[in-house]
């Protein structure tokens, strides 16, 4: 297993340093594959697909939003502590409205990944807490006895939906949550007015591509929004319910491919999983499952950090290709006629 967080989280546990009673029920919030087997009972929370399918996999107990959670109830509230600053403090909010009173919070974050700024924030919210590390990872936990309950709904509604100057619903945690990526405004410029028919995004995040080509794009019948982010797509709905369009969202992993089929795809694709590794294989696998899922006479519009390798596999699943655009570190590409 090459999740040093995830191993580091059971630490305190598996060591008998916190004691649960027999048959608790625990909270898994931002939880990944694999658990252990015996802790499969536990109410796991995860709104990326990937990782939520990975779960699935395994046989845990798992579900996109949490919800459905009844508030002070559970005697072990466990989480995996996301980098987004704000995101990560109503994580740690969310874990002390979920413990019983007489309950333990169990924190865990990679040091890369904030883990000084997660046990700063741990000890605001919950006045003190017991510290490992390991595997150059942070575990802190504590009960919620002495938390501060002003700052925890403060970062609470600090991570609530919320609109932004430009008019697009946001919140913590999901891609460009603060403004419009420089890179999807590239390819927004560039986008042809003409486009028509159906078309898809993939990787829609809160639904900025999706919205921009439903008002300027007259002959579009309907898009199709793709996306791994649970919570994003929630926000993509309210973004399309206020652009008045026909859109079709689904809660989906693009690397498992399509059924159905499009005029158009645009999208500017993730080349990140987590952290700072790179990886272009997800990008170029999104243009693989983008030829499938055209028509004949399809077009992919694109936009992509410059330096990323996506010519090759172009080049492959098109018979047209265009470098449109250079702007800025991005690239704007279009390639039509997909090969099958
Ligand atoms: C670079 S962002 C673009 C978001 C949005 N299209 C925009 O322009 O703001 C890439 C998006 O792909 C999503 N994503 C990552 N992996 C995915 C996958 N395997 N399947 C579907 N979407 C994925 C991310 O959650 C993120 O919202």
């Amino acid at each position: 297993m090459n999740d040093p967080a995830l191993q580091a989280l059971w630490l305190p546990l598996e060591s008998g340093r916190i004691e649960l009673p027999a048959g608790a029920s625990g909270v898994l919030l931002n939880a990944r594959a694999p658990l252990p087997s015996r802790w499969h009972a536990l109410a796991c929370v995860q709104s990326f697909r990937p990782d939520h399918d990975a779960l699935l996999r395994v046989g845990a107990n798992v579900r996109p939003a949490d919800e459905d959670l009844v508030a002070g109830s559970r005697p072990l509230v466990m989480l995996l502590v996301p980098r987004a600053r704000a995101w990560s403090r109503a994580l740690l909010a969310r874990a002390a409205t979920l413990c019983a009173a007489d309950g333990q919070v169990v924190a865990c974050a990679a040091n890369d990944e904030g883990a000084k700024s997660m046990e700063a924030d741990f000890m605001r919210l919950f006045g003190s807490g017991t510290v490992l590390s390991k595997h150059k990872c942070r575990v802190v936990w504590a009960s919620p006895q002495t938390v501060d309950y002003a700052l925890m709904e403060e970062w609470l509604r600090a991570a609530e939906p919320r609109q932004r100057g430009d008019g697009l619903w946001t919140q913590a945690g999901v891609f460009s949550a603060d403004a419009v990526d420089p890179a999807s405004a590239l390819l927004m410029r560039h986008l042809p007015a003409d486009l028509s028919g159906s078309v898809a995004d993939f990787g829609a995040g809160t639904g900025v591509l999706s919205r921009h080509v439903v008002r300027h794009c007259q002959q579009v019948r309907r898009v199709d929004l793709y996306e791994a982010d649970h919570r994003a797509l929630q926000l993509a709905r309210r973004n399309l319910d206020d652009a008045n369009a026909d859109a079709q969202l689904h809660w989906h992993d693009i690397a498992t491919g399509v059924q159905e089929r499009f005029d158009v795809v645009v999208m500017n694709p993730p080349f990140h999983l987590t952290g700072k590794r790179g990886i272009p294989e997800l990008g170029q696998r999104f243009i693989d499952v983008a030829a499938d899922a055209l028509q004949a006479r399809g077009q992919l519009w694109m936009v992509a950090n410059a330096h990323l390798p996506y010519e090759e596999v172009l080049a492959r699943r098109f018979a047209r290709v265009d470098a449109v655009a250079k702007h800025a570190g991005f690239k704007v590409l279009h390639a039509a006629e997909p090969r099958r």
